[in-house]
């Protein structure tokens, strides 16, 4: 028997045990896809690779992965890079496969776009997003793959992506760029401890899959490069992106759902996604919704994020034609310095796929709340312009400081909702009352 003293004592005392306990753990959303030891080890040298960045390694990948595929080793297998530059058009991975870049590891995307793989257009975007027709493969690719992880010791993965940018520029581009890493209909994804570098386009695009984390990342492009997204969680659920650090030429994450009529009809939205202790910046947004949110964006968290040098803090953005909805966002604990807009809440951003797209088809904007923003160097604070025949509701400001030199004024329309402590003062159409539920 216990005796009944002792008892007393754990009842008590457990609380304040568990309480440092859980002081002492991170806060995370990680944990849903834990790392894991692979029973069976392959190095990419056992395939003929060559990591002496001259070599073309595209074969050596896609038999290695070929020979996960088919073996099946129970526990999964490691495909070990070890140091050096290997060069590599497109390959596919598996599932239950991990694919790990050694320190000094260095996976080197060709600049061979001539006989870069094509691929079909996602049914949710009808077509390629920056060309009508196909899209070529991302670098790593993955279609209903589930139980994979790309991780290693910081070893870099280099998109070599002036090749494109430069056809984007010259407008010389036959169809829509590739992503560096893409996730199709997959689970269960883990993508930690990497560098990515001068992606074509997205660095990381997980889309119709669920399951996915993605932590201790570092993704640079310069700020010129056009299109290098960080991080684009797209009708995917359950998506957990922490502790990473992005610097490119358009938004760091943006959540993204599909384009009009075609998102519409797919239906498929972007759920339960957590974005915690991200930094960096970018000349577009710092953290975004949208603008291609048709198939449906709720239940959002952002939290403990910083942002530099960066164009809009915090954008929510959709525009008439998307249709869908976006709704119970919360940001909280947001820090900017240098900012040209620190929010920003609007209806009329982004173009069309083509010329069918429906003008009835507005979106609900419902229940966005941002809580403890603190911006200096801020030129204009926010702006928060809904949509006539669809109004933003629920829209909820709290301890929400924005500091510059200039003094410009919020602007605001058709929107409902509250402020309270918000420096300088928003508008007259959210009001300073807190008791409504939401906020
Ligand atoms: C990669 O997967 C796609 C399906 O997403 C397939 O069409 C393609 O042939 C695969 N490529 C290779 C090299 O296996």
């Amino acid at each position: 028997m216990v005796p009944t003293r002792i008892i007393l004592w754990l009842v008590l005392v457990s609380p304040f045990l568990w309480h440092c306990y859980m002081a002492n753990e991170e806060v995370t959303c990680s944990r849903k896809v834990p790392m894991r030891q692979r029973r069976e080890v392959i190095s990419i040298k056992d395939f003929g690779g060559v990591g002496d960045g001259k070599t073309v390694n595209t074969w050596a990948f896609r038999k290695a992965v070929y020979r996960i595929s088919h073996m099946r080793r129970i526990g999964g297998t490691m495909l070990y890079v070890p140091p050096g530059v290997w060069l590599t058009g497109s390959f596919n991975l598996t599932s239950h496969m991990t694919l790990y870049l050694a320190k000094g590891a260095i996976l080197k995307a060709t600049q061979d776009t001539r006989n870069w793989p094509l691929m079909d257009p996602l049914p949710s975007y009808g077509r390629g997003r920056e060309l009508p027709g196909g899209r070529y493969t991302s670098l790593i690719h993955g279609n209903g793959v589930r139980d994979v992880i790309i991780t290693g010791e910081k070893g870099v993965i280099d998109g070599q992506g002036e090749v494109w940018w430069d056809m984007w520029r010259r407008r010389t581009l036959r169809y829509t760029r590739p992503n560096l890493i893409e996730f199709m209909h997959s689970s269960d994804i883990l993508i930690t401890n990497i560098v990515l570098l001068n992606s074509p386009f997205w660095n990381i695009h997980p889309v119709y899959s669920s399951n996915v984390v993605i932590k201790y990342v570092s993704i640079f492009a310069p700020h010129d490069s056009p299109n290098t997204d960080g991080i684009d969680p797209d009708s995917s659920s359950s998506v957990c992106i922490e502790d990473a650090y992005i610097s490119t030429g358009d938004d760091m994450v943006a959540i993204k759902s599909g384009w009009d009529e075609y998102g519409i009809a797919y239906g498929r939205p972007s759920y339960d996604i957590t974005i915690r202790r991200v930094r960096g910046s970018s000349p577009f947004s710092g953290i975004a919704i949208g603008s291609e949110a048709s198939g449906g964006v709720n239940n959002i968290l952002v939290e403990d994020v910083s942002l530099y040098n960066t164009g809009i803090g915090i954008h929510v953005k959709t525009n008439v034609g998307r249709g869908g909805y976006i709704r119970d966002v919360t940001f909280k604990n947001v820090y900017m310095n240098n900012v040209r807009k620190g929010i920003r809440i609007v209806g009329d951003v982004g173009d069309h796929p083509d010329e069918y797209f429906n003008r009835y088809a507005v979106p609900r904007v419902d229940g966005v709340n941002i809580k403890d923003v603190w911006g200096v160097n801020v030129q204009q604070p926010g702006a928060i312009e809904g949509i006539t025949s669809s109004r933003f509701t629920r829209i909820c400001l709290n301890n929400v400081k924005l500091w510059g030199s200039r003094n410009m004024p919020w602007t605001c329309r058709d929107v409902t909702g509250a402020a309270l402590g918000v420096q300088p003062w928003p508008c007259a159409e959210l009001t300073t009352s807190f008791s409504q539920g939401y906020c």
